[in-house]
């Protein structure tokens, strides 16, 4: 049913509570659109990956390959951060005069500590992965970190191109005003800034298009996780009463951006004749599935029955993804 849910999407998203087994179900759903014939890249987004665990191999900030057309990259948030704010200062420096660099250096210094740049930085990536090298692939599929980061990251490509706008608006009025001083000189030129190889000028054009460049890729991200036929984004949770609760707050948080919820996935479902502890508690999900398929009308309700054994590797990736 998971599969079908996808469909033809590109970029599928898995997101939830800590632990509840977005890895897992991301994981399993990877293997299973890679069997059945489509190329496949599997992204996890999470400062603790747990890709390397659930393939049993290294995996880093490089692709690899962990079967048959299905490749594998964990986004390094250190390092995605620290190429962010390198290109970030790049920029500002560009923008501030020469005085003020030592503000800036301090500036990006406490950047790189304070909250919101590390999810700048790795939406940043995604938003390279989802533009470019989605081409490769039939599918990019996001095994986020739990929730909060998650949904800030879906409201973020607004945020980052509105804050972009701003700058290349004052760039557009900076420079508007030094053409009219130029005007105004007698030659025609501005002594100070005037030629057209003056290194201001150049200086101003690489800003425009460092820029632009990142315009066009929020953009880019933002209309495709706007776009129902490209993208689509799946709540993992367990049948439980805070997960249920939190779930349907994600849920308005993601529809209020824009992104298009295509079901929950209820994991670690207890089986309802192992035995009476188990059929309880088999009874007491059912309540909180009630409570879910009342709160999100309409929603797929795709539900994962609990493992008894522990699910690494290939083969028992392979097994679970047969439930999907
Ligand atoms: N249906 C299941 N039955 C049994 N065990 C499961 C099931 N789903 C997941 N697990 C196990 O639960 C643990 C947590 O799963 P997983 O790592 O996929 O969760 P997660 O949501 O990605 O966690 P995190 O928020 O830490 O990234 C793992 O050991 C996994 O093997
Ligand atoms: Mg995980």
């Amino acid at each position: 049913m998971l599969l079908d849910l996808i469909g033809d999407r590109r970029v599928v998203f898995f997101g939830g509570k800590g632990g509840v087994g977005k890895t897992t179900v991301a994981s399993a759903a990877a293997l299973a659109l890679a069997s059945r014939g489509r190329r496949v890249l599997l992204v996890s987004t999470d400062p603790a990956h747990n890709q390397g665990h659930l393939w049993d191999r290294r995996i880093g900030d490089r692709t690899v390959a962990v079967a048959e057309r299905l490749d594998v990259v964990e986004i390094d948030p250190a390092r995605t951060t620290d190429e962010h704010l390198a290109q970030v200062g790049e920029t500002m420096r560009a923008m501030m005069p020469e005085r003020l660099r030592g503000e800036v250096d301090k500036h990006l210094r406490l950047a790189a500590q304070a909250p919101g740049t590390h999810e700048a930085a790795v939406l940043e990536r995604i938003a390279g992965i989802v533009t470019d090298d989605a081409r490769d692939y039939d599918h990019v599929i996001v095994d986020t970190a739990p929730s909060g980061h998650t949904a800030r990251l879906m409201a973020l490509p607004e945020l980052m191109a509105a804050w972009t706008d701003g700058l290349l608006d004052r760039r557009a009025r900076s420079e508007k005003l030094s053409a009219a001083v130029r005007g105004l000189s007698p030659t025609g030129k501005d002594t100070v800034a005037g030629r057209a190889e003056d290194p201001v000028d150049r200086r101003d054009r690489r800003l425009r298009r460092i820029l632009l460049a990142r315009r066009e890729r929020f953009t880019a991200l933002r209309e495709t996780l706007a776009d129902p036929d490209r993208c689509v984004f799946f709540l993992v949770l367990a049948a439980e009463r805070l997960p249920v609760l939190e779930t349907v707050e994600f849920h308005a948080e993601l529809t209020a951006s824009g992104v298009r919820v295509g079901g929950c996935v209820v994991n670690r479902r207890s089986p309802a004749d192992q035995g009476e502890f188990l059929a309880r508690r088999h009874d007491l999900e059912e309540g909180f599935l009630a409570q879910l398929r009342t709160e999100l009308p309409g929603l797929p309700v795709v539900q994962l029955p609990l493992e008894a054994g522990d699910i690494t590797g290939h083969e028992a990736l392979e097994r679970f993804a047969v439930r999907l």
